[in-house]
């Protein structure tokens, strides 16, 4: 190629033949909405997530039926418990009639059409926020933690999640959790796999909306991935996939788009990625209350996360994005 038999710019005049050549687009159907719930009567606005908010069981299939309205294919479900409701041992995440448990059969008794994803952690139920039962020493106990995992992927599939979604990076928890389905007679239960998820401070306004940040920090660089390493997110790929996942997750994104590519460009399987509560919140810091800019940065956000190989995106941009597509 050589000028000026070669002009580039030749592609890039108009409207129409910029849609024609457009090498990557997004559809509603690339979307996953997060969604924040709680126990209390009304919804309360989380000051460091413009927008979004920890939902009420009214609000929250409010914001299901808008989903499903938008063409956004699902929705990933995310408790925010009180103090009293947590312990060392996360022992309510076991419970067959807590909260997610209660709003996956709400949601689909309501609209069944709806992919629902519920995120296998343990997290959101310890009071002392990590993803694992701890031992004397203070570290997560690799297997105790993954036969809780396995009981409470089983439980919420059969409260109605269509995905499950172990979030936590125990070793051996998809083969645990796997094996425990089938063994339950739960065949069709999804596994999303959140295979490359890494310790980053991109989680600390989710971390704020959950309550499971601490005083101090939470230093969870035993388990979840050293942003330094690329390679090694291969390896967890792949070996989640060999355990029975059946697709994998990328998370954070924008950060990422490395890991994302080598994903979608070595393995077969779907891969998903997380635009996390980290990078919505500078989108917004940026986009400094102009509805314009915002709609450009998450629209390019998302765009450039689909470019790098995500299948689909979870994205707290998806019923704005939605109507703009
Ligand atoms: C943990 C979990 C985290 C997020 C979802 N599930 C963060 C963490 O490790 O504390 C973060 C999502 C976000 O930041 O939007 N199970």
């Amino acid at each position: 190629m050589k000028y000026p038999q070669t002009r580039m710019r030749r592609l890039r005049g108009e409207d129409f033949v910029r849609r024609l050549v457009a090498e990557t687009r997004l559809s509603p159907d690339d979307l996953i909405l997060p969604l924040f719930v709680h126990c209390e009567k009304q919804s309360a606005d989380i000051p460091q997530m413009p927008g979004a908010r920890r939902l009420c069981a009214d609000d929250l299939l409010r914001e299901c039926e808008n989903a499903l309205r938008l063409r956004i294919p699902a929705v990933a479900l995310f408790p925010a418990l009180p103090a009293e409701k947590k312990d060392a041992d996360g022992s309510e995440a076991l419970n067959p009639e807590g909260l997610i448990p209660q709003t996956l059969a709400a949601i689909k008794k309501r609209f069944p059409q709806l992919g629902a994803v519920a995120d296998v952690a343990l997290d959101p139920y310890t009071s002392h926020g990590h993803d694992g039962v701890l031992n004397e020493k203070g570290e997560v106990e690799n297997d105790k933690t993954v036969a809780l995992l396995a009981r409470q992927a089983v439980l919420l599939a059969q409260a109605g999640a269509d995905i499950v979604a172990p979030s936590d990076m125990m070793d051996g928890r998809i083969g645990a959790a796997r094996a425990a389905l089938e063994k339950a007679g739960l065949q069709n239960a999804k596994i999303l796999s959140y295979a490359a998820k890494y310790a980053s401070a991109f989680y600390a306004p989710f971390r704020a909306a959950l309550g499971s940040a601490q005083k101090g920090g939470l230093d969870k660089r035993g388990y979840q991935m050293n942003p330094a390493n690329r390679r090694e997110a291969l390896a967890e790929m792949r070996m989640d996939l060999e355990e029975g996942a059946d697709i994998l997750m990328v998370k954070p994104a924008m950060p990422y788009l490395d890991v994302v590519r080598d994903a979608a460009s070595n393995l077969d399987a779907p891969v998903f990625a997380y635009q996390v509560s980290g990078e919505y919140a500078m989108l917004h810091l940026l986009a400094g209350g102009d509805e314009n800019s915002l709609r450009e940065l998450m629209l390019e956000s998302i765009l450039s996360i689909k470019r790098a190989g995500a299948r689909a995106v979870l994205t707290y941009f998806a019923p704005q994005a939605a109507p703009l597509l």
